[in-house]
């Protein structure tokens, strides 16, 4: 069976993505992780995109959905 990777939406921020997975740009060029896991910036505001840098929480960025609704 295959190993799940769990992505989390965290309210207001990133997303979180624990498990094995590959980031890679548009050329497929392959982002070296540190870490099993990674936190994807959906507020656009990083400096570090894709990944978050916490400028989220200076943004004021706000989202919190929740499945099922
Ligand atoms: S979600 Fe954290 S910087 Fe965008």
């Amino acid at each position: 069976m295959a190993e799940t990777t769990k992505i989390t939406t965290l309210d207001n921020g990133p997303f979180l993505v624990n498990g094995s997975v590959v980031v890679t740009d548009a050329k497929g060029n392959q982002f070296d992780l540190k870490s099993e896991t990674v936190a994807l910036c959906r507020c656009g505001g990083s400096d570090t995109r894709p990944f978050c840098d916490g400028s989220h929480g200076k943004l004021g960025f706000e989202s919190a959905e929740r499945a099922g609704q």
